[in-house]
């Protein structure tokens, strides 16, 4: 469903991708890791459209979306949601405002309706109640949690998550892993998941990547990336100081 070639990108002189090539398929969960800083949300922001690349593309059903106008652009975005690793949430808008935001401008639903969609979508994430709180009101797991009710607030098919449980307790972890497999599994969703959390992450990856020096290094199942005999792929699940892998 979504295959991605060749994507490059630079910011100045630095290359931040440098030949990503990875195939997500339909319904799948893959999560992607890697170290800090190595151009993880730049990938998942290529993905949205929200960036260009220099070189390659993203097909998303055999369309190059890197080619795409604003206009379908918007189109793509009622398909995918996405929860950015800031939350990115409007501060001058209630949580409801934020979560009701694209049902708003590309639904033609009803005010009740909205309010009833926001508010289940509150529950879902551990917020009942929380639709009349300002973002300056919310701590920072709540915001993550608000920024995931307005990425499934769509149902859309295709959802990216940008370290949907950093800063999460681990029982609020737990229970957003859930969430995201009940999400797969009830609506097929197809998702990408960028973690630095590797229990999350083997809860939830169908397979898992490891983004390393702006290129896909490593791709596989659980097991796979578990037994794997790269030493930069267990450098990284093991999270030693030393060995091949250097920080940026
Ligand atoms: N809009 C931008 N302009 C210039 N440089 C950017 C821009 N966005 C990202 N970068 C640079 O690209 C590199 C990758 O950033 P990115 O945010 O993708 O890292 P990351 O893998 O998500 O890291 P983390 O795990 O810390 O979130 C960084 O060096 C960053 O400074
Ligand atoms: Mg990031």
């Amino acid at each position: 469903m979504i295959i991605i070639s060749n994507l490059n990108k630079r910011f100045g002189s630095k290359e931040v991708l440098r030949g990503i090539n990875l195939k997500i398929y339909d319904g799948e969960s893959l999560v992607i890791l890697g170290p800090s800083g190595c151009g993880k949300s730049v990938l998942l922001k290529h993905i949205i459209g929200l960036l260009k690349p220099d070189e390659g593309q993203v097909l998303i059903d055999g369309e190059d979306i890197t080619q795409f106008d604003q206009k379908r652009l918007d189109a793509l975005r009622m398909r995918m949601g996405m929860l950015f690793q800031s939350a990115a949430l409007f501060d001058s808008l209630t949580v409801e405002e934020n979560i009701a935001f694209g049902l708003r401008k590309h639904t033609t639903l009803s005010d009740l309706a909205i309010h009833h969609i926001v508010s289940e979508k509150l529950e879902m994430v551990g917020l009942p109640g929380a639709n009349h709180l300002m973002p300056s009101e919310l701590s920072g797991g709540m915001r993550k949690r608000v920024g995931l009710a307005r990425a499934i607030a769509m149902e859309p098919e295709i959802i990216l998550y940008d370290e949907p449980t950093t800063g999460l307790d681990p029982i609020m972890t737990c229970a957003i892993d859930e969430l995201h497999l009940s999400l797969k599994e009830r609506l097929g969703v197809t998702s990408i998941v960028v973690t630095h959390d590797l229990n999350s992450a083997y809860r939830i990856g169908d397979r898992l990547a490891l983004h390393y020096g702006g290129r896909i290094v490593a791709i596989g199942t659980k097991e796979e990336i578990i037994h794997s005999p790269d030493p930069l792929v267990q450098q990284f699940i093991r999270g030693e100081a030393k060995g091949p892998m250097t920080l940026l």
